[in-house]
């Protein structure tokens, strides 16, 4: 089975059938097909952010058992922890130094077993987040390999390489860093001379692993089964498209000519694709992928969810095959703007790729690094991801990014699969857009000397009690690692409880006919019937979602009002511009 051919068995088993007729139950969760993550609502927690247990500013597993009744009461089924572990925290730990111990900011490994042990009390599964692609340059390897010298089997577990030109001086290819910059660091040798140089993919502090070395693999394999014994539900898995890099190393090339012509991405095949990068979503990377599984098979009821940043959703979709992952994120959903025709794109593609492959679709809106959907959604021209918005920086339409990203978000829970939530997401946060220089932590900042000035603007504590403090309550002294901007005191959680019309209430009311209604699980068709030229409207279990993009309001059709983004929607009667509604037909 080649990897753009899903095997024509399964194609027919779980193939969804987008004309009007159920889809393969075997998709989703069901009596027969108990599997959690199929159906499940996952919030994103960034630990540095989310609540801080003893006052230093920094966000902590103690802060988060704290709130954990909040978001039971939120509706979710499970939480993705961003790293936690022990780390120099040059990428924010994502630069990991001992992948089975807890970084001292966010307390200790008995923390992490009381989180756990807290929240499966709760109902709520623990996933925790993986980063195989390059641990930081602390981690003890590293500091081995760099003592150890050229040729050494501890040099092998990076990727080491001697440099061109006559003494070595350029770098071993042309690479560049996600973070900008080079992809490669020189380093000086024990005879104090300038050696080899190392791959970072990322950040200089974060050396590329070395997966073509068996060692790195085993080492995996006890990293995944020491979480999974300590009670994780599962894994995001950090760059999963990343770790294997072509062999040889070539150049990227620079421009892709085929048939005398340049060709866009848009028009490559797959392979095309995977030759047109040498480090990115190479085929042998499904090796990895399966050997993962493997080891999540041993175990009951787990998953795992790569960060598989490979387009076109076809391609992503291989990441995802019965023996694979179990899911990935849909970065093409995350991508879509607020527009009709797009969005019936994405949804009708996203429910064919992965349902010929027997895996259900995720959604998902915003993380911990892209601009929050209610800002990006409030420009007409959306900023680079990545990139970061900035005091210097054309600022958004706040009123318009609210209104066009929750009725994203309403759009988005109602599809069947599994779904994303970012933590503030469900308060409507904002990204902070105006964060001064002397505040960003962000490699990105560093690399490019400002130019991006990257992703810390979505990173912000977020806040819980509306002007108790300098940090509306993410910590008990007010401190905040990144200061929040003047707008969260409005945005806060005790300004939204119980609200009628706020985005808290919105989101409780959506997760909660979802789960009612088990449209996690459900029975998705496009409902033209339901559409003029304005709106976009599907059915999911009986539940009609409809979206309207404007200019005119548009008559609510009869039936029972589940959830509206539009507070006054009963009064009016009228759907207006940027709302959506569920219907129980
Ligand atoms: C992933 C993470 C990102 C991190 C990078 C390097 O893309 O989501 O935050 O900087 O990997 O680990």
């Amino acid at each position: 089975m080649s990897s753009s051919q899903p095997d024509e068995r399964i194609r027919r088993v779980f193939a969804p059938n987008l004309g009007g007729m159920s889809n393969s139950p075997i998709l989703y969760q069901t009596k027969e097909n108990p599997e959690w993550w199929r159906s499940s609502v996952i919030y994103q927690i960034y630990p540095r952010s989310f609540a801080d247990g003893n006052g230093d500013g920094m966000g902590d597993l103690k802060g988060i058992e704290k709130r954990l009744p909040a978001l039971a009461e939120l509706g979710i089924d499970a939480i993705w922890c961003s790293p936690f572990f022990k780390s120099p925290q040059k990428d924010a730990g994502y630069d990991v130094s001992d992948y089975k111990d807890i970084d001292p900011l966010f307390g200790t490994l008995a923390d992490f077993d009381d989180l756990v042990k807290e929240a499966d009390r709760l109902g709520i599964k623990i996933i925790v987040d993986l980063v195989p692609n390059h641990s930081s340059d602390q981690h003890e390897f590293f500091k081995a390999a760099l003592a150890a010298g050229p040729g050494s089997p501890e040099r092998e577990m990076y990727m080491f390489r001697d440099g061109k030109g006559e003494n070595g001086e350029l770098p071993p290819n042309n690479w560049e860093s996600v973070f900008g910059g080079i992809a490669w660091t020189r380093i000086t040798e024990a005879d104090g001379k300038p050696g080899q140089w190392y791959l970072h993919i990322f950040d200089s502090s974060q050396p590329d692993l070395n997966w073509d070395n068996p060692k790195v693999r085993d080492m995996f394999d006890g990293v995944l089964r020491f979480w999974l014994d300590r009670g994780a539900a599962g894994f995001r898995i950090d760059v999963a498209h990343g770790m294997i890099k072509r062999a040889g190393l070539p150049d990227v090339a620079v421009a892709d000519s085929h048939m005398g012509g340049a060709k866009s991405e848009a028009q490559m095949t797959i392979r095309e694709l995977e030759e047109k990068n040498p480090f990115w979503g190479q085929p042998e990377v499904h090796e990895i992928n399966r050997r993962f599984r493997k080891v999540l098979n041993e175990y009951e009821g787990r998953a795992m969810c790569g960060e598989a940043w490979v387009m076109p959703l076809e391609r992503m979709a291989t990441w995802v095959r019965p023996d694979e992952y179990h899911q990935t994120f849909n970065f093409g959903y995350l991508e879509t703007p607020w527009n009709k025709e797009k969005l019936h794109k994405v949804v009708t593609e996203s429910l064919k790729v992965f349902g010929d492959v027997g895996a259900p679709s995720t959604w998902v809106l915003s993380n911990h690094d892209v601009i929050r959907h209610v800002t990006r959604m409030g420009y007409d021209q959306i900023p680079k991801q990545g990139d970061g918005i900035g005091p210097n920086s054309p600022q958004p339409d706040e009123a318009l990014g609210q209104r066009r990203g929750r009725a994203a978000s309403a759009f988005m829970l109602g599809l069947p699969g599994g779904a994303y939530i970012y933590q503030g997401e469900e308060l409507g946060l904002p990204e902070h857009t105006t964060l001064g220089e002397a505040y960003r932590e962000d490699p990105t900042f560093f690399r490019t000397k400002g130019e991006r000035v990257g992703r810390d603007g979505c990173r912000v504590p977020i806040p819980w009690e509306a002007g108790v403090n300098e940090s509306n309550g993410f910590s008990s002294t007010g401190a905040s690692w990144l200061p929040q901007p003047d707008s969260y005191k409005k945005y806060a959680r005790s300004n939204q409880e119980g609200v009628a019309g706020s985005t808290l209430e919105l989101y409780k009311r959506l997760l909660k006919v979802r789960r009612e209604l088990s449209m996690g699980a459900g029975n998705f068709r496009w409902a033209p019937e339901y559409q003029d030229g304005n709106t976009l409207a599907y059915i999911n279990n009986g539940v009609l979602v409809l979206s309207n993009f404007g200019p005119d309001a548009v008559v609510v059709p009869a039936g029972e009002m589940l959830a509206t983004t539009q507070h006054d929607l009963l009064i009016e009667g009228e759907l207006e511009i940027d709302q959506t509604v569920w219907i129980k037909l």
